[in-house]
């Protein structure tokens, strides 16, 4: 099957393969070509060029695009959306004053998440499961990272690991499965964290490994969660594993998450609301991403990730949602790309590096995804006709996309 997409107004994202991600002034520049065309076939972008150089050899489908734009499909590099129920009973709690960790505290919080997971079947997740998958590749996500750590026992899990399993048979979407065991600390184990990260490590890693259930790992460094030699910990006996570390740091404190994630050579350092002057030095010349979650600042009222200081610091930055029941209930990436521009300041063409090539490097597919680049997945956002790229994070809550095009068949 061969498609032409022709009379593009502006093909945007349009890179030589040897750009695996951009950094520091490099993210304001975001090359694009007027007047354009584009073959896929298949599920591979073939060729593109100008109008002028358009091919005329036979194609199954022609696609006018005129006024309109493609841009590569985002890349979501940070999810849980393999979770049961939801968290609406505690939203009250929260617009009503309490903070996320008193919610959490109080035995809310993951915990809660955890407890209805593990009450759940596994046909029964997944059913819940697929529906937010759905949600986000008609959003226009092409690529996405899913997270266990609801299930917190061995079982639960596996068992979530499995769903995210399916759910890659299933979709066309590229997916990428990482462990979070090490994401709470279970009641029964409250004095006990020790022999929790034992359990993980002994018991649950080796499972993992058996059924080849993840690529990354995953954990909470955070006051109160876990602390730096439990990441260390955890991150030396993922290496056993071929299980690279990508991790939630700085979220509420800055307490050395940055440092033990960069000495274990981590992909990518999520989250980072709270940077010191130290963890930008330790993250410069890495290569480690740092990735933001702006979802979760609007949603918890926290600070947002001084994207300025990072990128200003010649470090790279990407974008993800974080979608969760817990700190981020969407999966939005239009929503995260205006939200990166309003009100962490960053440049349009900064926030769209950040939410595809970037993106696509914070889980390792930057050979697969996150450009127009010949020989990588068809995976096409086609806007509706919009003036200029910055259509899309100036109207914000707006939908600007007419179709999504994953492995080059619409969604
Ligand atoms: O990335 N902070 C840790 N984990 C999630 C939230 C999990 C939850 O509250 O359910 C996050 O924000
Ligand atoms: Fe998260």
């Amino acid at each position: 099957m061969k498609i032409l997409f022709k009379n593009i107004k502006e093909l945007v994202q349009v890179r030589s393969e040897s750009i695996l991600f951009v950094a520091g002034e490099q993210m304001k520049n975001l090359p694009t070509i007027r007047n354009a065309y584009l073959v896929i076939e298949n599920d591979i972008i073939s060729d593109f060029g100008t109008m002028d150089n358009c091919p005329d050899s036979h194609v199954d489908e022609t696609i006018d695009a005129t006024g309109k734009m493609i841009l590569p499909a985002w890349c979501d590099s940070h999810t849980h959306i393999v979770y049961s129920g939801n968290r609406e009973g505690e939203f009250n709690d929260r617009i009503n004053g309490l903070s996320y960790e008193e919610i959490a505290s109080k035995g809310g919080g993951i915990l809660n998440s955890a407890k209805k997971l593990q009450e759940t079947s596994e046909d029964e997740l997944f059913e819940q499961s697929k529906v937010r998958l759905e949600e986000v590749m008609h959003l226009g996500t092409g690529a996405i990272e899913i997270k266990s750590g609801y299930g917190l026992t061995c079982d639960s899990e596996l068992k979530m690991l499995r769903v995210i399993k399916r759910l890659k048979e299933n979709y066309p979407i590229e997916i990428k499965a990482t462990f979070l065991g090490a994401h709470a600390i279970p009641a029964i184990y409250r004095n006990n964290k020790h022999n929790y990260l034992q359990m993980l490590i002994n018991d649950v890693m080796p499972k993992i490994a058996n059924e080849n259930l993840a690529d990354y790992v995953d954990i909470f460094c955070e006051t109160g969660y876990f602390n730096v030699e439990d990441t260390e910990l955890i991150l030396e006996a993922g290496k056993k594993y071929g299980l690279i570390p990508k991790i939630h740091v700085n979220q509420f404190t800055a307490i050395g998450g940055v440092q033990v994630a960069v000495k274990y050579n981590a992909l990518s350092v999520d989250h980072l609301e709270e940077v010191c002057e130290e963890d930008i030095k330790t993250l410069s010349n890495t290569s480690t991403m740092p990735v933001a979650l702006p979802g979760c600042s609007y949603f918890l009222s926290i600070p947002y990730t001084p994207a300025r200081k990072l990128i200003d610091a010649g470090l790279p930055l990407a974008l993800a949602t974080d979608y969760n029941p817990g700190s981020t209930p969407s999966g939005n990436m239009n929503f995260v790309v205006s939200t990166a521009c309003i009100k962490m300041k960053m440049n349009a063409e900064e926030a769209i590096n950040a939410a595809t090539i970037n993106g696509a490097y914070a889980m390792g597919l930057e050979k697969e995804v996150g450009s127009i680049t010949v020989g990588k997945q068809a995976n096409l956002l086609l806007t509706k006709p919009i003036n200029s790229y910055v259509s899309i994070p100036y109207s914000f809550g707006s939908d600007k996309i007419e179709k999504v095009f994953l492995k080059g068949k619409q969604v």
